[in-house]
């Protein structure tokens, strides 16, 4: 995600565009940088927080009455300020900013190298843009139709708006997957991935859809499909405040990551697996692919949510590897004097990259010689700069503190990197990796699914919020679900919880077990079915309130049951994406019910920089 603002008309551009970058920051906050057009074209940007941008252009002449404004959340290129957006061409006349991932730059970019252009910068934004450029050039075509001639062979995710030296009262954006939207004016057009920069000059909008192209003048908008064939607007009338818009109409942040799920894990899969041609291609897998496969061991680190993903990679990765797995709490691991063999592999496992016991533990394992792979969300972060190689996780900025798109994102990387190890170590067959391809790729149309029982969770909460203790259970795949779902509640409501492997319950806390005493179990169908079922009995057989997280149609356990969640059929192995949802949903609920800071809950931090 990035946050994108853009303007024409009769205003100084500049304070409009700023302004507005700064109610997108939620959106990604690495860089920021803005191209007016004062006696030619004036591109200023700089690595770090857009307010940062604007003391750099104190005293600076920047006039302009239209301009493109861009805070970046890198996906290409780390966080600096040559990678920072908006991006030039070549012959220096326009500047482009672009919110998104180009799936096929790499092949755009060798075409270019090979024509003899040169790149200032890692990003697929420049590639994309120099691209444009060189169709405007030689099929000697003006703009508009270069960026339709190039989008025809864009494979991937955009919104991307041009400013063009050569007409300055015209700006060209264009839509794919990510969002943009355009506020009408009077003689003026406000562009921007939401409403926020827009709200407050215009309640009249337009929601540009996929594979249309807005021709944008400061009193004409003209909009057009990919054939050069116009389409009229649809213009609406805003109706959210602006805090909600910034939220995407969501009451918190925590729940617009919960719902923003089905995209973040079609966007972790996109261009690294195909379930039809049957291929896992990650860059840091596959160049690192022998040393992977014949690791005697892996050692995965990392704290709190992450390590929950860890635990279930551990259960994935020997059930399909037939690699021994070690999981380790990274505050654990530093301080004491871990066993690392040569030929072990250690995976960190962290959302911010910048958790500094996971960064401690990997600087140790790295003393001890071992190989690390990081599997990261935050691109360009310090976990991300030390490992040896990593994959990261594409799930964008995750404002709430408590963490799930990032979660599930997690587990979509490490499913796909257990196939592709298997596949290469011949430890599962083909027909069963098609199969478990297949069901990734179902993953993001099932969680769009389960969460339409948002409502029916929230009566839930409602009914359960006032309890003072809670147990999680969970059997195989879903015991780490179990100790997750514990977590949440835990972090964002402060009802006591625990995680626990549903067969332990005989060893000790079944005392716990009373009519006060919900236990929420996770018992989706799986190879544990019949064992969860019998511990449901015995709970229920001392009057604990049982709340069970099922697959669609599961009868029996709905006859058992006080409260039961149903999530779509999925294999056990990639289960987890979808059973961790509804406890996702019932965490959140329960502390709005309870009146938490749900987006920043008391004592704790988004990313624990200290030890
Ligand atoms: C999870 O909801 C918490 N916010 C916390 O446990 C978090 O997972 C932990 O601090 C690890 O953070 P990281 O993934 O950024 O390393
Ligand atoms: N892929 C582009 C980059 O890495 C845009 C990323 C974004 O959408 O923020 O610069």
């Amino acid at each position: 995600m990035c946050g994108i603002v853009a303007y024409i008309g009769h205003r100084e551009a500049y304070p409009v565009i700023l302004k507005g970058l700064k109610r997108l920051e939620y959106r990604g906050y690495d860089s920021s940088g803005v191209a007016l057009l004062n006696e030619g074209l004036k591109v200023y940007k700089r690595k770090g927080k857009v307010a940062e941008l604007e003391e750099s252009l104190i005293g600076k002449d920047v006039h302009s009455a239209s301009g493109i404004g861009h805070t970046r959340w890198a996906t290409h290129g780390e966080p600096s300020d040559r990678n920072a957006h908006p991006h030039i061409s070549a012959n220096g006349r326009l500047a482009m900013i672009h919110n998104g991932i180009i799936e096929n730059y790499n092949q755009l970019k060798h075409e270019l190298i090979n024509k003899g252009y040169k790149f200032t910068s890692d990003t697929d934004t420049e590639v994309l843009l120099k691209f444009i450029e060189d169709i405007q050039v030689n099929n000697k075509v003006g703009l508009e139709e270069a960026v339709r001639i190039a989008l025809k062979r864009v494979v991937g995710a955009y919104v991307i708006v041009l400013i063009d030296q050569d007409n300055p009262d015209t700006l060209i954006a264009a839509r794919k997957g990510s969002p943009l939207v355009i506020g009408i004016g009077k003689g003026e057009h406000f562009l921007a991935s939401d409403a926020s920069p827009i709200i407050e000059y215009t309640k009249e909008v337009v929601y540009v859809n996929d594979y249309e192209l807005a021709i944008i003048k400061p009193e004409e908008l003209v909009l057009k499909n990919l054939g050069n064939e116009k389409i009229t607007p649809f213009i609406q009338k805003l109706d959210l405040e602006l805090a909600k818009i910034e939220k995407g109409g969501f009451d918190h942040f925590m729940l617009k990551e919960i719902f923003e799920q089905p995209q973040t894990i079609f966007d972790c899969l996109r261009g690294r697996m195909d379930a039809r041609e049957g291929y896992i291609r990650m860059a840091g897998v596959d160049k690192n692919i022998e040393q992977l496969k014949n690791a005697g061991r892996f050692i995965i680190i990392a704290c709190g949510t992450s390590w929950h993903a860890a635990l279930i990679a551990e259960y994935i990765i020997e059930e399909l590897c037939r690699i021994p797995v070690e999981v380790e709490y990274a505050s654990e691991f530093r301080y004491r004097n871990p066993i690392v063999n040569k030929g072990d592999v250690i995976f960190a496992v962290s959302q911010s990259g910048e958790t500094a016991d996971t960064l401690v533990a990997i600087e140790r394992a790295k003393e001890n010689g071992a190989f690390v792979f990081g599997i990261v969300n935050v691109v360009g972060s310090s976990i991300a700069r030390i490992s040896h190689a990593g994959a990261y996780t594409h799930a964008g900025p995750e404002i709430g503190v408590a963490s799930t798109k990032a979660f599930t994102a997690q587990l979509a990387i490490l499913t796909m990197i257990a196939l592709k190890i298997a596949k290469e170590k011949g430890t599962i067959d083909q027909k069963r990796f098609m199969h478990l391809l297949s069901e990734l790729h179902e993953i993001p149309d099932k969680v769009k699914t389960l969460l339409e029982s948002n409502d029916s969770i929230k009566k839930l909460a409602t009914k359960y919020k006032d309890a003072n203790n809670a147990l999680y259970l969970g059997r195989g795949y879903n015991f780490p679900v179990a100790l997750e779902g514990a977590l949440k509640l835990k972090e964002i409501s402060y009802i006591h919880a625990e995680g626990y492997p549903a067969a332990e319950m005989k060893h000790g806390p079944i005392a716990l077990v009373d009519e006060n005493l919900p236990v929420v179990i996770v018992a989706t169908k799986d190879s544990y079915h019949e064992k969860i079922v019998s511990n449901i009995q015995e709970i229920k057989a001392r009057k604990g309130k049982v709340i069970a997280v099922i697959t669609s149609g599961d009868k029996v356990i709905t006859g058992l049951a006080d409260d039961v969640i149903e999530v779509p059929e999925a294999d056990e192995l990639v289960a987890p994406m979808l059973s961790t949802i509804p406890l996702q949903l019932l965490a959140y609920h329960v502390g709005v019910a309870k009146g938490s800071d749900v987006d920043k809950p008391r004592n704790l931090a988004k990313s624990v920089t200290v030890e």
